[in-house]
């Protein structure tokens, strides 16, 4: 079987062919971050509008690289939700228009099932179950997979994304859009216990997380270093950015493993950008050699948003025959918002 698929739902416009015998067998991703950078984050109008520019070409490009036709898909798997309601209508357009012309079926892929099934993509790919740590710019979730279709959301944010929060702080901090990878850098050069930060529902007993208070007790950090120097050095910064660093992946950790012994599952799989992050996996791969689980970092270029994900969890319930309630009947539609949770539904029993 093979697998059309095409995501845009932010700043990332992927598209990609996955064949279920012989596995990804082209993709194309463009990331806009660069143009967004400037307005400090995405900037909704005009990711769509990129996105109308990059699809089509994108698509040629897949089916010239893989040699074959688009007459030879037998499916065409498409972001549908959650995201920007603009940003998903280009993938959601050109899918079911692509899909009319060719007779083929378009099925509607929730963004979030495209990431926790990307790490089945790897090589070595982790079996089911596992317990999924989800942490993007947009996301920060706990949930465990049992299958195709069977996700059960453990935990999450209740404010900030854990890749927001270090946005912002690295924002706070001088450094620009997205700041993530510029905040770890300059935490290799700092000194995490010079300053205490607050770990947020460290202990609050449930799985849930919290990073909006972590932000402000930077900026008010940073206010009371500014007011008794000038300006803060590049070592306070650097001394801030470690503890920041810290304090967030100190949580992370935490909930992961209580995770893990709630559900008694021994794999744990880390998807989104923040799983980029190297204090983070440090941390993780200690608990996993003291504690003996699994762990699984998918490669960078299948932890962002791609089409890639979105072809392989499409050819994925297609096989599986779960979700065919999915499919879009002509017309288009998005679906911004989106809970996972009803995906639940909809594997037979
Ligand atoms: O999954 P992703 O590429 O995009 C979406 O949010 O959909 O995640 C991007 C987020 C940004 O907030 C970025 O700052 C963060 O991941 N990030 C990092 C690192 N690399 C990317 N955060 C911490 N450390 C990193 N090395
Ligand atoms: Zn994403």
């Amino acid at each position: 079987m093979l697998i059309l698929g095409i995501e845009s739902s932010c700043d990332e416009t992927g598209v990609a062919l996955y064949d279920t015998s012989s596995g990804l067998l082209a993709q194309q991703l463009f990331s806009q971050v660069e143009m967004h950078a400037a307005y400090g984050g995405v900037v909704p109008e005009l990711a769509s509008r990129d996105h109308i520019q990059r699809i089509l070409p994108q698509l040629d490009k897949v089916f010239l690289d893989s040699g074959r036709q688009l007459s030879n898909i037998d499916a065409i798997a498409v972001t549908q939700g959650p995201g920007l309601g603009g940003a998903l209508l280009v993938g959601t357009s050109v899918a079911t228009a692509l899909g009319a012309a060719l007779g083929k079926p378009v099925l509607g892929v929730h963004h979030l099932e495209g990431h926790l099934l990307s790490p089945l993509l790897a090589v070595p790919a982790p079996s089911f179950p596992f317990i999924a740590l989800l942490v993007s710019g947009g996301h920060t979730q706990l949930m465990s997979v049992g299958n195709v279709g069977l996700y059960t959301l453990l935990g999450e944010t209740v404010d900030d994304a854990a890749g927001e929060a270090f946005d912002k702080t690295a924002s706070l901090l001088g450094l620009g859009y997205p700041g993530g990878p510029a905040l770890a850098q300059l935490a290799t050069l700092g000194d995490p216990s010079v300053y205490k930060l607050p770990r947020p529902m460290l202990h609050s007993g449930d799985l849930d997380f919290s990073f909006s208070g972590l932000k402000t007790a930077v900026l008010t950090l940073t206010k009371k270093l500014r007011s008794s120097t000038a300006d803060l050095t590049d070592q306070d910064r650097a001394n801030v950015a470690a503890a920041f660093e810290a304090a967030i992946v100190d949580v992370l950790t935490t909930k992961c493993v209580a995770a893990l012994k709630n559900t008694g599952v021994e794999t744990l799989v880390v998807a989104g950008g923040v799983g980029a992050n190297q204090r983070l996996r440090s941390s993780l791969n200690a608990e996993a050699a003291k504690l003996g689980f699994a762990v699984f970092y998918p490669p960078v270029d299948l932890c962002t948003d791609n089409g890639a994900m979105i072809a392989f969890a499409g050819a994925m319930r297609l096989s599986a025959e779960v979700g065919t309630n999915l499919f879009m009947q002509g017309a288009f539609s998005v679906r911004p918002r989106w809970p996972l949770s009803e995906l639940a539904t909809t594997r037979p029993a």
